[in-house]
C-alpha cells in the first residue's frame, strides 16, 4: 500500500505536503508531485494537508485516477526528491 498524488495537484503544486512527510518520499516534476511507493510508510500525515485533495490512500483512489498509482511509481524513479516547500504554481482544483 502507498499514498498517491493525483490530478488536482497538476498546475497547483502547493507543496505543503512535503513539510509533514517524515521519510522524504515526494518527488517533483514540472507541474505535479509524485510519491515513491517504496519509501512511503503510509503515515497519512500529508493527506489532510493538501488544500486540493490531491493525495489518496491507494485503495481509496477514485476509479478515474487509478492510473496515477503506476505514474507515481514510475515517475518517482526519474524525478528529484522535494523536501522543502516552494511557491505554489496555482490554486489547483479547489475542494468541493
Ligand atoms: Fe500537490 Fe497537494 Fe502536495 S497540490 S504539491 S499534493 S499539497
Amino acid at each position: 500500500m502507498t499514498h498517491v498524488v493525483c490530478e488536482p495537484c497538476v498546475d497547483c503544486k502547493n507543496t505543503i505536503c512535503v513539510t509533514v512527510c517524515p521519510v522524504e518520499c515526494f518527488h517533483e516534476d514540472d507541474n505535479i508531485l509524485y510519491i515513491d511507493p517504496d519509501v512511503c510508510i503510509d503515515c497519512g500525515a500529508c493527506l489532510p494537508e493538501c488544500p486540493v485533495d490531491a493525495i489518496y490512500l491507494e485503495e481509496d483512489l477514485p476509479e478515474k485516477w487509478k492510473h496515477y498509482t503506476a505514474l507515481n511509481k514510475d515517475k518517482s524513479r526519474t524525478t528529484p526528491v522535494i523536501s522543502e516547500q516552494k511557491e505554489p504554481l496555482g490554486p489547483g482544483t479547489p475542494k468541493s
